[in-house]
């Protein structure tokens, strides 16, 4: 099998398919690398390509008139982006930057479209993902309006502790962690107040900061975030 297919083969959309039809597909993406904070995909461009991520990560974002930012999600290897537009025949939902360094595969619309008509495999795991992203987006709105900024902050912190994070005897070690600014865009809310509650977390003991790494207490990845303060 092919690097890309065996690439491809990871990328839950393409699950199923057979290693014929990934080669197919292979044959039809365009390699692309993209520099840190280059915009691959700007808000309410015409959709002419779904993207795949091969190395590095890209964030959702949208920005507020003032510039402000609200991180929708963050997306990396094996992950996909630019769908929606293609789908709806909308403008691009929202600004799909990279964070880093990021190698990407760009599939056109029309051989998308046509994948799509020949391979239904592809469209229900498509409407899987999608349904997996609609929950995310529907939990944050939760979150906005049900938990304070406190709560917020903690169940930012549980998740990542949850994706990214190592168990360890003393807690739950985040070795890369969101800036504060980052955080912020991630929870609605502003650098400063991200600062206030990582401190007030910090002075009663829940977690530690060192530097880019953030250790969280067990007791606090299991607390009940509706009363985390
Ligand atoms: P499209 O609208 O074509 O361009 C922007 C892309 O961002 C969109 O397709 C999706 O692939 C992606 N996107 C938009 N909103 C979200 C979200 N809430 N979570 C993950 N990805 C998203």
């Amino acid at each position: 099998m092919s690097k890309t297919s065996e690439l491809l083969a990871k990328v839950s959309i393409f699950h199923g398919l057979d290693e014929t039809a990934l080669e197919r597909l292979g044959a039809k993406l365009k390699p692309m690398k993209v520099t840190k904070d280059r915009v691959i995909v700007g808000q309410d461009d015409p959709g002419d390509a779904l993207f795949i991520i091969q190395k590095g990560r890209v964030k959702v974002v949208l920005y507020g008139d003032s510039g402000r930012e609200v991180i929708l999600s963050i997306l990396r290897a094996g992950d996909f982006f630019g769908e929606m537009s293609l789908l709806d025949g909308e403008p691009r939902s929202a600004n799909c930057i990279a964070i880093e360094k990021t190698d990407l595969l760009m599939l056109s619309r029309e051989d998308f479209v046509k994948h799509l008509y020949e391979f239904p495999t592809t469209a229900s795991n498509i409407l899987a993902e999608m349904s997996m992203r609609l929950r995310r987006a529907d939990e944050v709105i939760g979150n906005l309006a049900l938990l304070d900024v406190y709560g917020r902050v903690a169940r930012k912190l549980i998740e990542l502790a949850k994706s990214d994070g190592e168990d360890t005897d003393e807690g739950i070690v985040i070795k890369e962690r969101p800036t504060q600014q980052d955080l912020a865009s991630m929870i609605g809310t502003s650098r400063e107040t991200v600062s206030r509650v990582l401190s007030e977390f910090q002075r009663r003991g829940f977690l530690s900061m060192q530097g880019k790494k953030i250790l969280l207490s067990h007791g606090f990845a299991e607390q009940d975030l509706e009363n985390s303060h």
